[in-house]
């Protein structure tokens, strides 16, 4: 049965990229849109789950049983990990630190890449969320495939600085073999992220991403701003905690060109076009 839900993975195996960044603020400001949004935290680090809930509720949920963990080890579906976060139309499944243990514990499974995919088939196939995101660690291993095979996208957040590319080969090439196993998966965009406006990285970054053919880009730039590690800091999306910074502004931009360009509707702009 086609199923309504789009699932996006958020990947990059350059760490601080700003993917948890996006993935919170994407799918806030998709729920403000009025989409039903499930994120789920696929990190050891808990940065997802931590953008929504302060440190001892994450921990309650990582020392309990509610989490993408226990959820994954006992090959359970992911329904009856879903919490409720404090703003209307977005969920979460939590992480736990034991996810430091993941690659461990998929190595003894049947189709080990196909776990996750497995565990969220019925959650799509209910339809109630319009969109799943899906926060991924700094890695490129079996984990990571998971996440990516149950994903229909990726975004790959890339930071506006000078070593934001680093390494970003090595993720193209990983998501080309992802695609041998799961031909669905497409690249929804490229996501420039942290630039600070007066050292103008922006330009080029996108003009190393013009050697990439078939590379789109969003064409939402998310600039520096503090006001989203005050917002972390609370545990609240930029929007929620404060409706004027400019960086709630952005991500909402961000947000309504995800959602057209996962519906099929609108054009990304190519690599180099424009800085
Ligand atoms: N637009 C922004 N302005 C200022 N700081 C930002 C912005 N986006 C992200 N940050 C900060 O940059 C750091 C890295 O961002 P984030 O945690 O989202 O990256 P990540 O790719 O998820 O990292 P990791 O690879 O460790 O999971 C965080 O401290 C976050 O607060
Ligand atoms: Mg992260």
């Amino acid at each position: 049965m086609a199923t309504k839900t789009k699932t996006i993975a958020f990947a990059n195996n350059k760490g601080g990229s700003g993917k948890t960044t996006t993935c919170a603020n994407v799918g806030y400001s998709l729920s403000v849109l009025g989409k039903k949004v499930l994120l789920v935290d696929g990190d050891m680090q808990l940065n997802l789950s931590l953008s929504f809930f302060d440190e001892e509720q994450v921990l309650g949920f990582a020392m309990g049983e509610k989490n993408l963990y226990t959820a994954v080890k006992r090959e359970e579906e992911l329904r009856d990990y879903v919490v409720h976060t404090p703003y209307e139309k977005l969920d979460l499944i939590p992480s736990s630190t034991l996810m430091s243990g993941i690659e461990y514990e998929l190595f003894t499974k049947w189709q080990r890449e196909l776990i996750l995919s497995r565990a969220l088939a019925g959650l799509k196939e209910e339809g109630g969320y319009d969109y799943i995101l899906i926060d991924s660690p700094p890695t490129l291993g079996g984990w990571v495939m998971n996440i990516l095979c149950a994903s229909d996208f990726v975004i790959l957040p890339v930071e506006a600085t000078p070593w934001g590319l680093f390494g970003v080969a090595n993720m193209f090439e990983f998501l080309d073999n992802v695609k041998k196993l799961a031909p669905g998966l497409s690249l929804l965009g490229v996501a420039i992220t942290k630039m600070d406006a007066r050292k103008n990285y922006g330009r080029q970054t996108l003009e190393i991403l013009h050697q990439y053919e078939a590379v789109n880009v969003f064409k939402t730039i998310v600039r520096v701003d503090s006001e989203i590690e005050w917002a972390q800091d609370h545990s609240r999306p930029v929007m929620a905690y404060k409706k004027s910074a400019r960086s709630a502004g952005e991500y909402l931009e961000l947000a309504k060109e995800v959602d057209e360009y996962a519906c099929g509707r609108g054009q990304h702009q190519k690599s180099g076009g424009q800085g």
